[in-house]
């Protein structure tokens, strides 16, 4: 093991010295450099992040870890990612550098570690930071260590803190799940001075709240393909905190960009304990957020996704088209249709468990009682298996383990796992209460319900965890009245160690993320979730920009894409497909009630999907003009050995008289020959939109050149071409 440990005792040993009394600590990855120093008085600086080449450089830089009290005189009082208070009630901490050491024993990543000790008490900090090399993605969280002898509250345990000189100015985009008003629009924003804050305070998800990710752009706003710029997302299921705060100490102009969980109450660390951050991840580009989009994409998929390497199968879901109208003879039914399209998974959601007056026939009632409805699955699933099986399909389920509903067995057996304030009758949404998951007990229950299911049947593929509800009543009975704190932490790792140990155990099961659309859609979940469900909103002009943001951080392989009806007569089948392929395809439609054309459509679509999933789920992605900055919005992927490509281009806006249309590829081997061939056209709407002009095979460079030649003829048109 190649090790490099250093302390205050041995500083000449492997370090560059600036100065006689400062030190470097260098970080890499392949094309980029992450240096700190220390200073004479110990203190830890971020000195530059850059290309390790000096080909660009952001203007990230600045002391890391302020202390309490606050020598800055009159500059502003920083924040820093930390922040205690120990059994006197003193928010005092002193963090000076102690030692640092850098592990490049793993091959895919160097691993720096630097510590930090309280000058006062035995409290000290690591601050681990990863560097993957070809993926050029740091990963980085922070350990607290409480050496004292009695607990200290953290009101403040942060992930990831930076500082950067904003004399230029910096630019944040961010997304949210929003549906409505501003359905699927990017936030992009000049910070100004003062703070600008995104926070979730949903507990477990972040559906009410923004993504847990952001992009910085120094200097200018960044588009896909230029600008300096930042992309990070934090690795967690709960409630979040980002904050940019812009300030004007003396003659400069600083920013501080802070990221962690968001806590409502302190949590509790006891004496001789150690705290841990969740993770965040971050990459950094030099020419747009495209590059950067790509090194998280591969990153998540090679390091952070379970099977990141395996394809996705083709689902249909009998949600949207049967809501909880479901039983045995209606899915085995749904699932012969679907079979005959080409789909390769059934999924039975919501409405198969719960019986007598707990049968789950609407929200409200039924959640917790994981048992099948006797009057819907008299056989439970084995003649849905069995048919299966001869149909030659998989078969998934859905859950939702976290949540009970007071009409339920569970919630009379067991008041004591649910989440409510003391006296207090607590608030539902959905009809629903949220268990309390920081509870082993729960945790177990959660495990079990999941795992007797695919003990009982183990042929099923896949499993839909849904989570309805957000802590809407934040006291866990576990914890009890003096570690209300510690609840936001005890929740989600709990609900992360479920995850977890499911998939070890069943690692050829398949796990959706849901939580009433994108709420679950984020880094921590992914870990231990194959794909998520972005949104309830299937719309598919809503669709094609909420996918799109999501894709900005979620590799494509792990985004849903559900063809549905919503939107009605507006959208054409070709349309939706070609908006679900830029993602995992599935369906949720009721085969039974489907136009014929409908069917002949979507067996085009998944037929023209199947030849380039690999392409879409394994490929890099290059994201051209935005759905809200573009009435042609398109993007392409190109397969990881370069030998193919799809382009994937819609016309969005009204369309009065045939319009052109040449959609950009980017990504491909200048020198090879490609040929080009249009997927994707039923029967019913089989008018070619590649120009008649179009050249059929050319060199890539060529291509890259001249684009795509496509002539669209409506609103909501589209084209999908691949290139081989
Ligand atoms: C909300 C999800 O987003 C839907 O897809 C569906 O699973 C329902 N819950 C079921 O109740």
């Amino acid at each position: 093991m190649k090790t490099i440990l250093i302390g205050t005792m041995a500083l000449c040993v492997a370090t560059t010295s600036l100065f006689a009394e400062t030190q470097l600590i260098e970080l890499k990855t392949q094309t980029m450099s992450f240096k700190y120093t220390v200073d004479h008085k110990q203190a830890l600086h971020l000195e530059s992040v850059g290309a390790v080449d000096g080909q660009w450089e952001s203007p990230l830089e600045g002391a890391l870890f302020t202390a309490t009290p606050c020598r800055l005189g009159n500059s502003p009082r920083f924040i820093s990612p930390l922040e205690i208070v120990t059994d006197d009630g003193s928010s005092g901490i002193e963090l000076i550098y102690q030692s640092h050491e850098l592990d490049e024993s793993h091959a895919d990543y160097t691993h720096l570690t630097i510590t930090l000790r309280d000058q006062l008490h035995p409290i000290s900090v690591e601050l681990h930071q990863q560097a993957y090399l070809n993926e050029d993605t740091i990963v980085q969280w922070l350990v607290l260590n409480n050496g004292l002898a009695s607990p200290i509250q953290v009101p403040r345990l942060d992930s990831l803190y930076l500082r950067a000189d904003a004399k230029e100015d910096i630019y944040l985009e961010w997304y949210g799940s929003n549906e409505y008003y501003t359905a699927g629009r990017p936030f992009r924003e000049k910070l100004n001075m003062g703070t600008r804050l995104l926070e979730s305070r949903d507990g477990n998800r972040h559906k009410a709240g923004p993504i847990p990710a952001f992009v910085l752009g120094f200097g200018e706003q960044p588009n896909e393909t230029s600008g300096v710029c930042m992309i990070a997302a934090l690795e967690w299921p709960g409630s979040s905190r980002f904050s940019f705060e812009i300030t004007e100490p003396h003659r400069s102009r600083d920013l501080e960009l802070s990221v962690g969980v968001n806590q409502s109450q302190a949590p509790i660390l006891e004496a001789g304990e150690s705290m841990t951050t969740p993770r965040a991840i971050y990459s950094f580009s030099p020419d747009g957020i495209g590059r950067a989009s790509r090194n998280l994409h591969r990153f998540a998929r090679t390091h952070l996704l379970p099977g990141g390497d395996r394809l996705r199968p083709i689902d249909n879901n009998s949600w949207e088209g049967c809501q909880m109208d479901v039983n045995e003879a209606s899915i085995i039914q749904m699932m012969k249709d679907s079979a005959g399209l080409g789909i390769e998974l059934y999924v039975l959601d919501d409405g198969w468990f719960g019986n007598g007056v707990d049968a789950r026939v609407s929200a409200g009632i039924g959640l917790g009682d994981w048992e099948f409805n006797v009057e819907r699955f008299p056989n439970g699933l084995d003649n849905v298996m069995q048919a299966a099986k001869e149909l030659g399909i998989e078969f998934g389920i859905w859950f939702e383990p976290e949540m009970v509903c007071r009409q339920s067995k569970l919630y009379r057996e067991h008041p004591e796992w649910v989440m409510l304030h003391p006296g207090r009758k607590g608030a539902e949404q959905r009809g629903q209460l949220v268990l309390d998951v920081a509870n082993p007990d729960v945790q177990a229950f959660m495990f079990k319900v999941v795992d007797d299911m695919l003990c009982a049947y183990p042929e099923i593929r896949y499993i839909k965890w849904d989570a309805n509800s957000n802590i809407n009543n934040p006291y866990s009975p576990y914890l009890g009245a003096d570690r209300q704190g510690n609840m936001i932490n005890a929740y989600n790792e709990g609900y992360l160690s479920v995850m977890q140990r499911l998939i070890e155990k069943h690692p050829t099961v398949d796990f959706m993320a849901c939580a009433a659309g994108g709420g679950r859609a984020n880094m921590g979940v992914i870990r231990y979730s194959h794909t998520f469900w972005p949104s309830d909103a299937t719309n598919p002009a809503y669709r094609l920009s909420a996918q799109w943001n999501f894709s900005r951080f979620m590799p494509p392989l792990t985004i849903t894409g559900h063809v549905t009806h919503a939107g009605g007569e507006a959208f054409t089948p070709k349309f939706r497909f070609d908006v679900s392929m830029m993602g995992q395809l599935g369906m949720e439609v009721d085969t039974r009630t489907c136009s014929a054309e409908y069917m002949e459509a979507s067996r085009v679509g998944i037929a023209a999907y199947k030849e380039v999933r690999p392409i879409v789920q394994q490929g890099d992605q290059y994201r051209h003009a935005h759905p809200s900055d573009s009435g042609t919005p398109s993007m392409n992927f190109v397969s990881k050995d370069a030998a193919s490509a799809l382009v994937l281009a819609y016309h969005t806006t009204d369309v009065r008289e045939p319009t052109q249309f040449n959609a950009p590829v980017s990504g491909l081997d200048p020198e090879r020959l490609y040929t080009l061939t249009e997927i994707n056209l039923p029967e019913s709407d089989a008018q070619a939109r590649v120009a008649q002009s179009a050249p059929v095979t050319q060199t890539g460079a060529e291509w890259m050149q001249s684009g795509i030649p496509l002539l669209f003829t409506r609103q909501y048109d589209s084209a999908a071409v691949l290139l081989k």
